[in-house]
C-alpha cells in the first residue's frame, strides 16, 4: 500500500518536473521563432519588450512549479524498516532511557522491528539523533529530549534503563553529572517504573568489578573498586544504581532485571570514546601508530553489539532477578587486538608501547554460566566479522567527515 502510494507521487513529481523542462524549452522555442518570424514587423524597443514580458512569465511560472514540487516532495511518505504488526495485547510500550546512543539505538532497532512501541528518553550528551533517525516519524515510536536527573511521567510496561556515559573520557568529564546520572537517574526511572508498575532493566557494568582478583569473574564476585579513583564516579555510580534497584525491589515488590555489561563495540560507537576497539581502528584506518597503553598484556573480551541487545531482551523477557554478566568471554591481549585490527585495516601503522594509564584493569574476562544456564544465551557474532562490520562503519563516518570538510563555508 505503502510502496504503490510512493510511486504515484513520484509519478506527479515526474510529471511535474517534464511539464516544467517542455514549457522552458517551448519559450525558448517560440522566442527564437517569433523573434525571426516578427522581426520585419517589431521595432527593436517592441521586441526587448516582449522579451521582457517572457522572461517575467517564464519566471513566474519556473516559481509556480517549484512550489509544487516542493509541496510534492513533502508529501511523499518516508520508508520505516519492517515492523513486525503486534496486536493490542501482545504489543508492548517500552522505556528505553539513553535510547539515542550506541548501545541504545540497537536495542531500539530489535525492539521496534518486533513491533513493540518504543519511547526513547535522551539528553544528547554522548547520544545523537542520527543513530535513531530511520524511526522518527514512524507510528510506534517517539523521543523525548529529556534528562533523566529530572523526574519522568508517562505510561509505560517496560523500562530500559540504559542513559549513563559509558567510556572514560565521557565520564570523567563531569564526574559529579555521572554519579547524579546513576544515582539520582536511576531513583527516578525506579520511581517512574514503581508508579506504572513496569518491569525494568538496568544497564550495569563489569566495572563494579573494578580491577579484579579473581578471573573471570562470577556475578558473586563483589568487586575490587578504588572508591575515590578517577574512574570511581562510573564505578561506584554503577555499584549504588544496583543498590538501589534492589532496595526498590525489596522495599516495593518490583520486577527488576540486572544487566552487568562488558566490553562491546560495533557499528555507531564513539570514535573518540577512548576505548581499545575505536582507538585502534581509527589510528589504522588514519595511518597513525596505533597506541598501546601500558605491556599489552592486559586483556579485555569483546562482544558484539547485536549479541548484547539479544542477551538484555532475554534477561527482560526471563524470571531472573539477579545481576547476569553480558560479555563475550573469549579473551585476547592488547596486543593480539591491535594485530587483529591492524591485519583487518590493512596499511602501513606501527604499534607503539606508551606509559600506562591509572587504575587500568588488566584482566577482565566474564564467567557466563548464568546467561547460559537462565537466558540460554551466549554470544554469536565471531570477532572477525564484527570488527569488519565496525570498520566499513568507521571507514564512511571518515568519508562523510572529510567530505563535509571539504563542502565547509569558511568565512574569509
Ligand atoms: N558500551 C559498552 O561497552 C558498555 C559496557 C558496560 C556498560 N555499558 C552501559 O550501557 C549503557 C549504554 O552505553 P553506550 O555504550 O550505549 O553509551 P552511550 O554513551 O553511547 O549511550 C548512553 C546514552 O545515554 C544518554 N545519557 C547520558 N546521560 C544522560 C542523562 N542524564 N539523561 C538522559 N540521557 C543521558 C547519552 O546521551 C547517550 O545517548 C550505559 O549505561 C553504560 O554504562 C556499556
Amino acid at each position: 500500500m505503502c510502496k504503490i502510494s510512493l510511486s504515484r507521487r513520484n509519478k506527479e513529481i515526474l510529471i511535474a518536473v517534464c511539464s516544467f523542462t517542455i514549457l522552458i524549452i517551448l519559450y525558448k522555442l517560440s522566442g527564437k521563432s517569433r523573434s525571426v518570424s516578427n522581426a520585419k514587423e517589431f521595432s527593436q524597443t517592441d521586441s526587448i519588450h516582449t522579451k521582457e514580458e517572457t522572461l517575467t512569465k517564464t519566471a513566474y511560472r519556473i516559481q509556480e512549479l517549484e512550489e509544487k514540487i516542493s509541496i510534492l516532495e513533502k508529501q511523499i511518505p518516508k520508508t520505516y524498516p519492517d515492523v513486525r504488526y503486534l496486536n493490542y495485547l501482545a504489543r508492548k510500550r517500552i522505556l528505553v532511557t539513553g535510547g539515542a546512543g550506541f548501545v541504545g539505538s540497537h536495542l531500539v532497532d530489535k525492539l521496534m522491528k518486533e513491533g513493540h512501541e518504543v519511547i526513547v528518553a535522551d539528553n544528547f550528551f554522548t547520544g545523537r539523533k542520527l543513530n535513531v533517525e530511520h524511526w522518527i516519524g514512524h507510528e510506534n515510536f517517539e523521543m523525548i529530549h529529556h534528562d533523566i536527573v529530572n523526574p519522568l511521567y508517562i505510561e509505560v510496561d517496560e523500562i530500559y534503563h540504559l542513559a549513563s556515559p559509558a567510556s572514560p573520557p565521557h565520564y570523567m568529564e563531569n564526574p559529579v553529572k555521572t554519579i547524579k546520572t546513576n544515582t539520582i537517574g536511576t531513583i527516578n526511572i525506579l520511581g517512574l517504573a514503581r508508579r506504572v508498575n513496569a518491569k525494568v532493566l538496568i544497564a550495569s557494568t563489569s566495572e563494579v568489578y573494578g580491577d579484579p582478583d579473581i578471573h573471570p569473574q562470577p556475578e558473586t564476585y563483589w568487586g575490587h573498586v578504588n572508591p575515590i579513583g578517577p574512574r570511581a564516579c562510573y564505578d561506584e555510580g554503577k555499584r549504588i544504581s544496583e543498590t538501589l534497584t534492589y532496595a526498590y525491589a525489596k522495599q516495593e515488590k518490583m520486577q527488576v532485571r540486572v544487566a552487568r555489561i562488558f566490553n562491546t563495540y560495533g557499528p555507531r560507537m564513539h570514535m573518540n570514546d577512548g576505548r581499545v576497539v575505536s582507538n585502534f581502528i581509527l589510528q589504522a584506518l588514519k595511518g597513525e601508530i596505533i597506541t598501546i597503553y601500558g605491556s599489552g598484556g592486559q586483556t579485555r573480551s569483546f562482544q558484539y553489539v547485536t549479541d548484547l541487545v539479544e542477551g538484555l531482551v532475554s534477561l527482560m523477557n526471563s524470571n531472573y532477578t539477579l545481576p547476569v554478566n553480558l560479555g563475550n568471554p573469549v579473551e585476547h591481549t592488547i596486543n593480539e587486538f591491535a594485530a587483529i585490527i591492524k591485519e583487518l585495516v590493512g596499511g602501513n601503522s606501527k604499534i607503539v608501547h606508551s606509559s600506562e594509564v591509572e587504575d587500568d584493569p588488566q584482566r577482565r574476562k566474564p564467567d557466563i554460566t548464568r546467561a547460559k544456564k537462565y537466558l540460554n544465551w551466549e554470544p554469536k557474532v565471531n570477532l572477525n566479522v564484527g570488527l569488519q562490520k565496525t570498520v566499513s562503519y568507521f571507514r564512511e563516518e571518515l568519508r562523510k567527515f572529510s567530505h563535509s570538510q571539504r563542502n565547509k563555508f569558511v568565512p574569509v
